[in-house]
């Protein structure tokens, strides 16, 4: 038998860990061209929220039904195989589900992975995985920051958000964060290298927070939440500014946020531009590369919060909605 979260209920606001449960059901038969995976790690990732939502799907992906293993990243090893790309032993990463094993052919975002000798597995879901391929692409193929710019990221305690600073950071800006709490805020400043973080805990009028702390205004926008905080930056951008899209977790679980401040970008000569990373497949290798140099040569750190345990990912995945997991959030598997 195989283990799976499946969607108990379409998640209505914030998402519960009761809108999950444990469900055990036949492990699907391998036929030729496809293979059985052991998952090793899953992958926990806001963007996946949207389409747990009553109604969801869209040209990206279809929404997720009750009763179906919840779609998700995973890692695994190929324990047995009919097909020749993939033989036993071969270590993937592919979009699937939170289940102990997956049946796959080798669609759907799945790649084999060499992984090099001495980096943990896990780092090919954080850093090494689509998340700082996220961020890499969001802040270089996107945003193109310059040295001496003013960046600020949104969400910055997350996955995305702790790569995509110190990306900034590198590349000789003054990085500035959004997060939830001064305790993350600190954490932020002084382990992965923030400038400046502002918490809506203890300065919640970020209008107000940033004409502080950027009088200068904002040469890119890295954003990750969307809504007021997205317009309250559109308010504050310098001339030729650049805004980043990558997400925007405060609509997928609350009613969405009116943007008043447009106009702004026409006379700011601003630009904005949403993206997804999977456009950007050809350059993984050479994204992937770089990523890796810099975290031999210790100029990038890579954060994660490890839960154990399948029946931990209910848990794992609303703390990491909520702001209670730190860096990337992972399910390690038995
Ligand atoms: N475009 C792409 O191809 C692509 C690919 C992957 C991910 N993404 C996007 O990247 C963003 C981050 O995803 P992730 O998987 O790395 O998640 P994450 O940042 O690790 O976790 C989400 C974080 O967002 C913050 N947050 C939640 N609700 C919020 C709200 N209403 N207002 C402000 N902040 C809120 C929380 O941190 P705080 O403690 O700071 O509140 C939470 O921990 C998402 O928007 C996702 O859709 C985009």
């Amino acid at each position: 038998m195989n283990r799976a979260i499946v969607l108990s209920r379409h998640p209505k606001g914030k998402v519960l860990e009761s809108d999950f449960k444990l469900d055990e059901r036949p492990i699907d038969s391998c036929d030729q061209g496809y293979f059985r995976t052991k998952n090793l790690w899953i992958s926990l990732d806001a963007g996946f929220r949207h389409w747990m939502a009553e109604g969801a799907g869209d040209n990206y992906l279809p929404g997720m039904q009750i009763g179906d293993p919840v779609q998700g990243v995973v890692i695994g090893e190929v324990v047995e195989s009919n097909n020749i790309e993939y033989p036993v032993g071969s270590i993937v990463n592919a979009r699937t589900a939170w289940e102990e094993i997956s049946v796959l052919n080798g669609t759907d975002l799945c790649t084999k992975l060499s992984p090099s000798e001495g980096v943990p597995l896990h780092l090919y879901l954080s850093t090494l995985g689509l998340t700082g391929m996220t961020a890499w692409v969001g802040m270089h193929r996107v945003g193109h920051p310059k040295s001496g710019e003013t960046v600020v990221v949104s969400a910055a305690g997350g996955a995305v958000g702790t790569v995509a600073g110190q990306l900034a950071k590198a590349a000789g800006c003054k990085v500035i964060g959004l997060t939830s709490t001064r305790d993350k805020a600190d954490w932020l400043e002084t382990e992965v290298g923030y400038d400046i973080v502002i918490d809506r805990e203890t300065r919640p009028n970020l209008d107000m927070t940033l004409r502080e702390v950027a009088p200068e205004g904002i040469d890119l926008f890295f954003d990750n939440v969307g809504g007021n905080v997205l317009d309250t930056a559109m308010g504050q951008l310098r001339e030729g500014a650049r805004l980043v899209l990558s997400g925007a977790i405060s609509e997928y679980e609350g009613p969405v946020e009116a943007i008043s401040n447009s106009y702004e970008l026409v006379t700011k000569r601003a630009r904005m531009e949403g993206f997804m990373v999977t456009d950007y497949v050809q350059d993984f290798p050479m994204i992937l590369d770089d990523l890796g140099n810099r975290l031999a040569e210790g100029t990038l750190r890579s954060f994660e919060q490890t839960y154990e345990g399948l029946s931990e990912t209910p848990r794992a995945f609303c703390d990491m909605m909520h702001g209670a997991s730190r860096g990337k959030c992972l399910v390690k598997l038995d």
